[in-house]
């Protein structure tokens, strides 16, 4: 975009420089050209002048020496006239005077021969038949000359006309200075046939010679040249003008073109950043972040994990997008974990009915076979039971029921329920006071399930200490177990549902745990070292606040 801009600044622009520059050109072409005619204009009425006198009337007549010497004797006198020739040339073509000046050295001399050769073999430049006739013009001597040549008559203009006056003025170096500095500019001029050694008049030549009037062209990058062709007194192609000129408009053009671009191409780049960081800030880095933390998200074992944005633009609003269908996904879990949870339930019941009428009906049965399938079938039947409940405990609403019992009671009715590994010990030291509204049903679930997950946790044996303790309107349960601990990095992805590192495990307990304690306005928490133990912390409120439950 910026190169086209440049490419059309460079055609429309500098164009418009050039032909403005052309246009300077070609005016001062026309004024050396306007200086030129008035010189010849000056030559021709100084001649005039001279020739329409009465003692110029008579000494062309009888050649009188006194008129010579009155008016010719000192070439100073000629100086004013800035006149090179002077020839007084009778009827017959006969020359009465003629003379050369040169102010140079100040000196008088014959006219130069090929005047004299041409004046003989031309008589049209000097044979007047009209008293007002006038010939100017160039004509090709030594060096170009201007011309002019009058009739001489009587002071009152009165014939016969008796010969002619011709003046001439050379344009030789110190004229062409004159006229340079009465234009302030530098000229050369150059013979048609005899071209300067430079190049450029050859290409002015060709260029004149097919009528162009004023012809203009670079000499380099600061130099233009302007060139006329002047014809002599015969109408032929006599000198070739050159006026030189700094290209001071062309080049301001170009400083400013490009000045005009480079400020251009500072704004671009400047917007240009700006636009680039806005965009970064805004956008970009966003969206990375974003990126980021759904992928973070995705990986996460934690179901309840979320990106919550909470900002109301645009990408906020895609990444709560990604939230609430994240909920929807894990309230679908829910609902077929409740649905499954229910369906199983009754024929679960039923199997767990049949398998209490054979094992009244074949308890005298000795065969210890049968035992042992009975037995399977009951363990089973508890398996299937537990994880239903975990299903149903974990997608439905917690309503809590409420009775009165204390720490003691709460805990040996836990431990009553499980079956103790030989290998371990367990040690009880919690307290019988104070009294604490819980339902109990839901808090026996939630130690149940600690103090599987401690014998579990110690395969080879170990101890298991429960305390608990009032703290204000509170009361702290701890149970410490001496097993295998959990790393630090997973130690807060404990309670997510579907947790578990056991090949039999569901990953419900500890999040059921959660849910129930916090039902009841308490926490969980967990604190272990590996190879150590871990010790699990509930608090419980005496008393739960009104109407406690969780809908997740
Ligand atoms: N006392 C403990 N010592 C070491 N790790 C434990 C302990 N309690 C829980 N964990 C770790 O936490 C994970 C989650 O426990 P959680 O009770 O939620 O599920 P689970 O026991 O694996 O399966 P289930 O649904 O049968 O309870 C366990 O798999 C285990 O890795
Ligand atoms: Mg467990």
């Amino acid at each position: 975009m910026l190169l086209a801009l440049y490419v059309s600044s460079q055609f429309i622009l500098m164009n418009d420089f050039e032909r403005l520059e052309k246009q300077q050109v070609q005016k001062n072409v026309k004024g050396i050209l306007n200086v030129l005619s008035n010189e010849l204009l000056d030559l021709s009425s100084t001649t005039s002048d001279w020739a329409i006198w009465d003692d110029t009337y008579a000494f062309i007549q009888n050649g009188n020496e006194e008129y010579i010497q009155a008016n010719l004797g000192d070439p100073a006198g000629f100086a004013s006239l800035r006149v090179n020739v002077i020839v007084f040339i009778n009827t017959q073509g006969d020359i009465v005077f003629g003379k050369t000046f040169n102010y140079g050295n100040n000196t008088v001399s014959d006219i130069p021969q090929s005047l004299s050769q041409l004046l003989a073999a031309d008589n049209s430049l000097w044979h007047h038949i009209d008293a007002n006739s006038v010939i100017t013009g160039y004509i090709s001597l030594e060096e170009p000359l201007l011309f002019a040549s009058s009739p001489i008559l009587t002071t009152q203009k009165e014939g016969p006309i008796e010969g002619a006056l011709i003046m001439g003025r050379y344009l030789n170096s110190d004229e062409i200075e004159h006229v340079s500095q009465t234009l302030n500019l530098p000229i050369n001029v150059s013979k048609s046939d005899d071209l300067k050694a430079e190049p450029d008049f050859s290409a002015a030549k060709s260029a004149l010679s097919d009528g162009t009037s004023v012809f203009v062209q670079p000499l380099d990058g600061n130099t233009v040249g302007g060139y006329a062709l002047i014809d002599d007194v015969y109408g032929n192609p006599f000198l070739i003008l050159r006026v030189t000129m700094d290209r001071e408009i062309y080049n301001q053009g170009i400083d400013s073109v490009n000045y005009f671009i480079w400020a251009l191409l500072a704004i671009f780049l400047g917007f240009g950043g700006i636009g680039a960081v806005v965009l970064e800030k805004s956008v970009v880095s966003r969206v990375n972040r974003l990126a980021k933390e759904v992928r973070r998200v995705g990986k996460s074992k934690n179901l309840s994990d979320r990106l919550s944005w909470n900002k109301t633009d645009d990408l906020s609003i895609l990444a709560n997008a990604i939230d609430s269908m994240m909920e929807e996904r894990l309230n679908a879990i829910g609902e077929l974990s409740a649905m499954v949870g229910h369906d199983l339930r009754n024929p679960l019941t039923g199997i767990s009915n049949a398998a209490y009428y054979l094992k009244m009906k074949y308890a005298s049965e000795t065969n210890p076979r049968t035992r042992q399938m009975l037995d399977i079938i009951d363990r089973d039947i508890e398996y299937a039971n537990k994880i239903v409940n975990d299903l149903l405990d974990y997608s439905r609403k917690i309503h809590l029921e409420v009775t009165e019992s204390n720490p003691k009671s709460l805990v040996d009715e836990a431990l009553a329920s499980v079956s103790i590994p030989t290998n371990i010990q367990v040690v009880n030291l919690t307290e019988n006071k104070p009294l604490l509204k819980v339902d109990v049903d839901k808090m026996m679930r939630v130690f149940d399930n600690l103090i599987k997950n401690a014998f579990e946790a110690m395969p080879e044996g170990g101890k298991l200490t429960v305390k608990s303790k009032e703290n204000k309107d509170k009361v702290e349960f701890t149970l410490t177990d001496t097993g295998a601990g959990v790393p630090k990095e997973t130690l807060d992805k404990l309670f997510t549902p579907l947790f578990t590192t056991k090949a039999k495990g569901m990953g419900f307990g500890l999040s059921i745990c959660k849910r129930i304690v916090e039902a009841h306005g308490g926490k969980i928490s967990a604190e272990s070292t590996v190879g150590e133990g871990t010790t699990f912390k509930i608090l419980v409120p005496i008393e739960p606040p009104l109407e406690r439950g969780d809908n997740s």
